[in-house]
Parts: C-alpha cells; sequence; structure tokens
C-alpha cells in the first residue's frame, strides 16, 4: 500500500485551494507524501492511503463538483482513511453556534 496522501479540493475563488495547499504542505512537513489537486482533476484514488476531501460552501450547500467526487469514489473510501473540511463564511467566528451550523452544510 502506498502511504501518499491526496488532498482533493473544491474552490470558486481560491480560497478552499489555498485552504488545501496548507494542509498538504503541513502534512508534508511531517513527513508524508502527498498530492493536492481539484476534485475534477482526479480520476482515480487507487494510488492513495488516505483522501482529504475539501469544499467551498455556497448557499448552505457543499460545491457540486465536491459531492460528485465523494459519490463517485465512495466505494473506494470507505475502505481508506478519509477526513473532510469545509470553508464558509459561518466560521468567521469559531463559537459553538457556528461550529453547529457549519457541520450541518
Ligand atoms: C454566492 C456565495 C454564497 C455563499 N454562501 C455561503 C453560505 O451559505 N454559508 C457560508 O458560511 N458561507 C457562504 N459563502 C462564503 C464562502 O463559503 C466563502 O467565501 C469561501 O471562502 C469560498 O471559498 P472559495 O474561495 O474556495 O470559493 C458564500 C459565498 C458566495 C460568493
Amino acid at each position: 500500500m502506498s502511504n501518499k496522501v491526496l488532498v482533493a479540493y473544491a474552490s470558486k475563488s481560491g480560497s478552499t485551494r489555498e485552504a488545501a495547499e496548507a494542509v498538504g504542505r503541513v502534512l508534508q512537513e511531517s513527513g508524508l507524501e502527498v498530492e493536492v489537486y481539484p476534485v475534477a482533476q482526479i480520476k482515480n484514488v487507487d494510488p492513495y492511503q488516505a483522501v482529504i476531501i475539501g469544499s467551498a460552501v455556497r448557499v448552505g450547500r457543499l460545491l457540486p463538483e465536491a459531492l460528485k467526487f465523494a459519490e463517485k469514489h465512495a466505494g473506494e473510501l470507505a475502505h481508506k482513511k478519509t477526513a473532510y473540511f469545509t470553508v464558509c463564511m459561518t466560521m468567521h467566528e469559531d463559537t459553538p453556534k457556528n461550529r453547529e451550523t457549519a457541520a450541518l452544510t
């Protein structure tokens, strides 16, 4: 099994891309082999031992391409370590209520 980690992101204006790149840098600095790509560029998740998916939030929803990616690869992802993050204005202030709202997205 490869040790590579994939950070896959869906971004409209660039903030989620920057967050994905930052996550990738931190993981790389901890010694992992990491690749960071927009979800639309990823055809196959087999090469990765772990997958992190990030999406911007628009009008209370994840971007459709992020959902499509997660649905398309759900079978493979079920057997890998996975993590998810969102980038949204709701979390401009880190409060329990805002966390709850963001988690419902
Ligand atoms: C049209 C539009 C709708 C948005 N809707 C929400 C929303 O429902 N909830 C929220 O928390 N943030 C919302 N935002 C803020 C974005 O999630 C935020 O700007 C995020 O950083 C965008 O990520 P991106 O730069 O990767 O596209 C919205 C932004 C835009 C432009």
